[in-house]
């Protein structure tokens, strides 16, 4: 037989977690929190022109180094599969003249040990790992970071 905890404990650590201050379903205002009491937003994602607007516009100025570049479109219908990457047919070396698109970088032909490769690596095969469609979202957190002056 299965053996249960003593009910007189049970109940005992119900009693400490409804009572812990981080678990806290209601925001002020009644509705839904998250853990720290944020409220959660609840109406649906904006999927308006200003969200469209700040996809499609000039690439936006990267915020360090080594930053992936966010994609200055939509992706929505350029697929990568094991198969087929769409990103290819506008980015790669052989195309990106011709649809005035950015040159991948150099660092896309190496592999782990830097030995230069005649193609795109495995490494960077799946481009929307790494590259997201770009969006002016404002910090969740407040910070203190700077763009580095010289990139
Ligand atoms: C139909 C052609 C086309 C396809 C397909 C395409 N792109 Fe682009 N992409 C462009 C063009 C054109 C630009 C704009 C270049 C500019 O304005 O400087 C661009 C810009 C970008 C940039 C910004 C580069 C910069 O200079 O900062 C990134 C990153 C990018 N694309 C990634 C992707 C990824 C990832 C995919 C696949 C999911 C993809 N692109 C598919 C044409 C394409
Ligand atoms: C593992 C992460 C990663 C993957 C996967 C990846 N990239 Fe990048 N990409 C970067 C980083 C980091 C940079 C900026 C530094 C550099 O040039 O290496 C960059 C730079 C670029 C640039 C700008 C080059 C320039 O000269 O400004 C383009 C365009 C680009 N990637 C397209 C692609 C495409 C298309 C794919 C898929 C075939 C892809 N990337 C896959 C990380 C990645």
């Amino acid at each position: 037989m299965k053996s249960r905890l003593p009910t007189t404990f049970s109940a005992a650590v119900l009693a400490g977690l409804l009572s812990s201050p981080c678990i806290s379903f209601a925001a002020d205002d009644g509705g839904l929190a998250t853990l720290r009491g944020a409220p959660i937003q609840e109406s649906a994602p904006d999927t308006s022109d200003a969200l469209k607007k700040a996809i499609e516009s000039d690439p936006m100025e990267r915020d360090f180094t080594l930053q992936p570049p966010l994609v200055s479109h939509a992706i929505d219908n350029y697929p990568v599969t094991k198969e087929f990457n769409k990103c290819l047919d506008c980015h790669s070396w052989e195309n990106y003249r011709k649809e005035k698109a950015t040159k991948i970088s150099l660092t896309h032909f190496q592999d782990a040990d830097g030995k230069e490769l005649a193609n795109v690596s495995a490494r960077r095969y799946f481009c929307v790992q790494c590259h997201v469609p770009q969006v002016d979202a404002k910090p969740l957190i407040a910070n203190t970071y700077q763009r580095p002056s010289v990139r």
